[in-house]
C-alpha cells in the first residue's frame, strides 16, 4: 500500500475526535489552526470552545473590543496570535467573507505557510501539503526526505498530524503496531531516536521582574504593556527596581515558565498613606475592577499570593 493510502486508512481508524472537525465552516477551522499554532490540542480545546460561543463569527469577532478578545486568550500565550486573530477578522470582514485561494487565506494577518495550507486543505479540499513538527518527523523517519502527494488533502493533513502526534511520536514510537513499520527507513536501520536530527536546544534564558502592587483607598496602579516585548497590549501593575521603603515582600523568585524564558518575579505589597506619583502611562484603578483587565498569567498568580 501506498504511504498516503496506508496515513488515510489509519486516520479513518484512529484520528481523534477534535471539535472543528465537524465542520467545513473556514471561521471554526482558521480559529483553530491559530489557537494550535503554538498550543496543544489538550490545552486548545477550551479556548476553541470558548471562542466560538462569545463569538460564533467571524463579523462578531471582528465587532469585539481588542480587550475583549485579550480576556477570552488569557492563559494561552503568544499574545500576538490574538491580536493577529482580531485583524484578520476585520480583514475578512471587509473582504466580504473569508477567502478560499491559498493567497487569500495566506493574506490574512497571522498567517503564514502552514497555517494556510491547513486551513486551505481543511476547508476548502485545496491540494496543499503542511508540514508541522509532527508531519516533518514522520516524513524525516519514513523516508528521509520526500513529498507525498495527497489526494485527499484534509484527511491526509489532519492524518499525518494525528499520526505524528499518537504513533510515531518524538519518543517511544509505536513501531510494532505502526501500519508503516514494513517499508520504514528509520525502523530498518534502527535509527527511529535519532531522526529527525535534532538542533541542539537553546539555554533557556532568565529574566527577574520585581512588581509592587500599590494600594491606595481601595485602588492599584496598573499599566498597559508596550509593543516589542511579552506580553503585548497586556496589564500589570507597578514594575520597577526600586522597591519604596514601607512596601512588604509578598513573594520572592516566584518562578514562572514561558516557552523561551524563566521569569523570575518578586512581588510586593505597598499602602502609602498618600496617594504616589507613578512614572508616566500608571492608571489607577478600583482594585474589584481588575477582573476587567487582561493580565498575563503570572500577574494573576501574583494576585493570588496577595
Ligand atoms: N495541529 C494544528 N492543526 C491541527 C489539526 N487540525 N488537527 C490536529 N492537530 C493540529
Ligand atoms: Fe514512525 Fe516507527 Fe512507524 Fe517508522 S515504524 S513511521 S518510526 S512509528
Amino acid at each position: 500500500m501506498v504511504f498516503s493510502e496506508t496515513i488515510l486508512r489509519w486516520y479513518a481508524e484512529n484520528g481523534r475526535d477534535l471539535p472543528w472537525r465537524g465542520t467545513r465552516d473556514p471561521y471554526a477551522v482558521w480559529l483553530s489552526e491559530i489557537i494550535l499554532q503554538q498550543t496543544r490540542v489538550a490545552q486548545g480545546w477550551a479556548y476553541w470552545e470558548r471562542f466560538m460561543d462569545h463569538f460564533p463569527t467571524v463579523e462578531a469577532l471582528a465587532a469585539a473590543s481588542e480587550d475583549e478578545v485579550l480576556r477570552l486568550w488569557q492563559g494561552l500565550g503568544y499574545y500576538s496570535r490574538a491580536r493577529n486573530l482580531h485583524t484578520a477578522a476585520k480583514q475578512i470582514v471587509s473582504m466580504g467573507g473569508f477567502p478560499s485561494t491559498l493567497e487569500g487565506i495566506r493574506s490574512l494577518k497571522g498567517v503564514g505557510d502552514y497555517t494556510a495550507a491547513a486551513i486551505g486543505s481543511l476547508a476548502f479540499g485545496l491540494p496543499a501539503a503542511v508540514v508541522d513538527g509532527n508531519v516533518y518527523r514522520v516524513l524525516a523517519r519514513y523516508f528521509g526526505i520526500a513529498t507525498p502527494v495527497p489526494e485527499a488533502p484534509a484527511a491526509f493533513n489532519q492524518g499525518m498530524m494525528d499520526f505524528g502526534a499518537t504513533c510515531c511520536t518524538p519518543v517511544n514510537p509505536a513501531c510494532l503496531t505502526c501500519p508503516l513499520q514494513p517499508s520504514c527507513q528509520a525502523f530498518r536501520t534502527g535509527r527511529t531516536e535519532l531522526l529527525p536530527v535534532k538542533q541542539a536546544a537553546a539555554k533557556p534564558v532568565e529574566r527577574h521582574l520585581t512588581y509592587v502592587y500599590v494600594r491606595f483607598q481601595g485602588q492599584t496602579a496598573i499599566h498597559r504593556r508596550g509593543p516589542g516585548d511579552i506580553w503585548q497590549g497586556l496589564w500589570e501593575p507597578w514594575l520597577t527596581d526600586e522597591v519604596p521603603a514601607g512596601a512588604q515582600s509578598v513573594v520572592k523568585g516566584f518562578k514562572h515558565q514561558l516557552t523561551h524564558r524563566t521569569i523570575l518575579a518578586d512581588f510586593y505589597l505597598w499602602e502609602p498613606a498618600e496617594r504616589p506619583d507613578l512614572p508616566e502611562g500608571y492608571v489607577w484603578i478600583e482594585e474589584a475592577e481588575l477582573d476587567a483587565y487582561a493580565k498575563p498569567r503570572l500577574f494573576e498568580l501574583l494576585l493570588e499570593k496577595r
